[in-house]
Parts: C-alpha cells; structure tokens; sequence
C-alpha cells in the first residue's frame, strides 16, 4: 500500500492528536516528521513514537525531501504563512481551523492554492466529518425535512478550561473566529446559502478577563441569510456541566437535531442525585472519530489524486463572517456583507 510520508507542526491540544491518528490510525499515511518551538515536544514524541525527524524550526522540515505533506496545527496567527511555504515547497497542505486570522491573510492562502492547483488543501472543519453531522447532511440533500430554513447552534467549552481560555485571550480573536467559526462552517453547509446580515450581543458575565480583549464569556449572534434562511448562535467558555456542541436544523417538513444531549455515552447513572448522564468534557473527547475521518480523508484525496469538498474559499468565508460578527458584538450594530 501507498503510504503518504507526513510532517505535523504542532503539537499542543489538538496537535498531539492529529499526530498520534497519523502515525497509528491511518494506514496509508505515515508521520515521519514532527515541529514544534518546544524541544521537549518534538524529543518526547520522536523516542516515543519512533519518529525519524524532529525540528524546531518549521522552514527547517518543509525542506525535507521525503515529505509529501504537511499537517498545520500551529497556533493560527501562523497558518498562513505555514500553509504558503509548504504549497510553495510542492507539499500538499492540511490546516486545522481557521483559515488565518484575518480575511487578508485568507486571500493570501487562496492564491498560493490557486497557484499550486495540482497539490491536495483541506481546512480542517470536523464537524463535517463526524458521523452524525455527515449523517445529518445526507438526510437534508435526500430531501427529509424539506428545504432548511433555521439552523439554531450551540458551542461551549468546560468552566474547568477556563484558565487556559484565559491565558490565551488576547490572542484567540474571540468567541466568534475561535469556536463560533465552526457553527458558522455548519451553517453554510447545511443551509446552502451565504450570510447576508448579522447582529451579535454578549458580555463577560462570569469572567471578566475577556471584556478587556472586546470579547465575552458567552456570546449570541443571529444572522439572515442571502436566502432568507435564518441562524441562531450561541458559544460560551464557561459551561458548568461539560463541553457542548448541539445543533438543531429546521425544516419546511421537519428537523434535525444532533446532540440535543451532550451525553458522553450511552451509560446513565442510577444513584442519589437522580438520574444522571454524564457530558462529554473535552473536543478531544466529542469528535475523536472526526478527527480521524478527516485526516484520513486528506490522505485519501492525496492518494487518489482528488480533491476535498471543502475548500479554501470556504476557509476564507467562514473567518470573514466570524469577524463581521465580532464586528458586530464590539460596535453594537448590524454588519452586512
Ligand atoms: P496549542 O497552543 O495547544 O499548541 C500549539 C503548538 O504549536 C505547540 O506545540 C507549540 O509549541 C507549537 N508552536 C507554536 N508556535 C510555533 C511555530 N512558530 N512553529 C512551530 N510550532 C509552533 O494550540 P492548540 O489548541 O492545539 O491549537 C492549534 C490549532 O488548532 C489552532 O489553530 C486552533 O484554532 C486549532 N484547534 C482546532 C480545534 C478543532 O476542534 N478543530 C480544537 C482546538 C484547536
């Protein structure tokens, strides 16, 4: 079998996990390569894992002649020049979401796909992978609950992260580009149309470390599509109970709802506080098998010389209409695109 010969920059959170699905959970994939700014990192991984090459120095690895591929899981300030020299190097590019952190830098990855068309670009929106979300997809193009009219979204960490959502606030560009980005992705999906107007409101309810970067701790956002269709979004950092991603799609002839519940497993809990089902507490948790089908999907493309559904234009719409929401939430007012 075809192997793929990798190289992974990153390996923080969502990092180690992308890298760990690449050495041991895709078969025709092989992670030769691993960079992160922290020696220890890449030192623990590489003895681990076996890994052969290990840099701290990301233009260092793009130069190795075995690789094929790059997986960018860099903080996002870093994406899109990551993503521009390694197209530019011949490499065939995945990059988690978002895009880049300004819709600028996004027209700047666009180019570099466009001008390297013959190599494989996927952004990294999972939700579109798990299971039930794809399966969700296929019931709305099979007609099931007719023409989808309002998609209503719900996004929100753990309050037991909240020290490291701190820590990064001044540089995560809010609520909206960092976790909303991935029900706005949802919401073009599934309902087929572009974001014509948005309003948002919110505040620092609970913690009021975010008001000082013009974010929030949980923050709403309503928008109107260009056909008609309306969205309903709701992201927090601070969710007693778990981490929770529900979504519920309305349509002319009925509705969908994926994780009305957000149950870690099928197993309830009989005892003195009642009936209890425990929540997931993590995205690592929730969309394990997603992250998996994704990267897998990636490889696949390589293989067999074909390219993802998503694309970069994606990429580039999801994070301008983040921002028009932020914009939106900062200055109190309807943005329209
Ligand atoms: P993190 O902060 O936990 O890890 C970042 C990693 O990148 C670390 O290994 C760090 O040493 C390394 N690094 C930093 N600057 C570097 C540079 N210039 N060159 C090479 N390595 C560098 O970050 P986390 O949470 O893993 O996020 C990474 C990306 O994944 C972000 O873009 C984030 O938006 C995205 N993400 C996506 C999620 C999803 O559900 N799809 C969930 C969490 C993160």
């Amino acid at each position: 079998m075809k192997k793929v010969k990798v190289g992974i920059v990153g390996l923080g959170r969502l990092g180690i996990e992308h890298a760990r699905n690449l050495a041991f959970k895709i078969p025709n994939a092989e992670l030769i390569a691993v960079c992160s700014v922290v020696q220890d990192e890449v030192d623990k991984v590489q003895k681990e894992w076996g890994i052969p090459y290990g840099y701290t120095n990301y233009d260092e690895m793009i130069k190795n002649e075995e690789l094929e591929a790059v997986a960018v899981l860099s903080p996002s300030p870093f994406h899109v020049k990551q993503i521009v020299s390694a197209l530019d190097a011949g490499l065939h590019v995945f990059v988690d979401k978002p895009l880049g952190v300004t819709v600028e830098e996004c027209k700047e990855a666009e180019k570099a796909v466009e001008r390297n068309e013959d190599k494989v670009f996927m952004v990294g929106f999972m939700r579109r992978y798990d299971p039930s979300y794809a399966y969700a997809k296929k019931l709305i193009d099979e007609g099931r609950i007719g023409k989808p009219f309002l998609i209503k979204c719900t996004s929100c960490d753990p309050e037991h992260t909240i020290d490291g959502a701190i820590r990064f606030a001044a540089t995560s560009g809010g609520l909206f580009i960092d976790m909303a980005v991935h029900d706005i992705d949802l919401a073009r999906w599934y309902l087929g149309s572009e974001v014509d107007q948005i309003y948002a409101i919110g505040g620092s309810y609970v913690h009021e470390e975010f008001a000082k970067y013009g974010d929030g701790d949980n923050v709403c956002s309503l928008m109107k599509f260009k056909d008609n269709s309306m969205a309903l979004f709701y992201a927090g950092r601070d969710a007693a109970h778990g981490y929770q991603v529900e979504t519920e799609i309305v349509g002319t002839k009925g509705s969908l709802r994926i994780a009305a519940e957000p149950a870690k497993n099928m197993c309830k809990i009989f005892d003195n506080n009642g009936v209890v089902s425990e929540c997931s507490q993590s995205f690592q948790e929730r969309f394990s098998e997603a992250y998996v089908i994704e990267m897998q999907e990636f490889i696949n493309c390589i293989v067999e010389g074909r390219k993802p559904d998503i694309t970069v234009y994606d990429g580039t719409k999801n994070t301008e209409v983040a921002f028009a929401a932020t914009k939106a939430f900062q200055e109190n007012t309807v943005v329209h695109l």
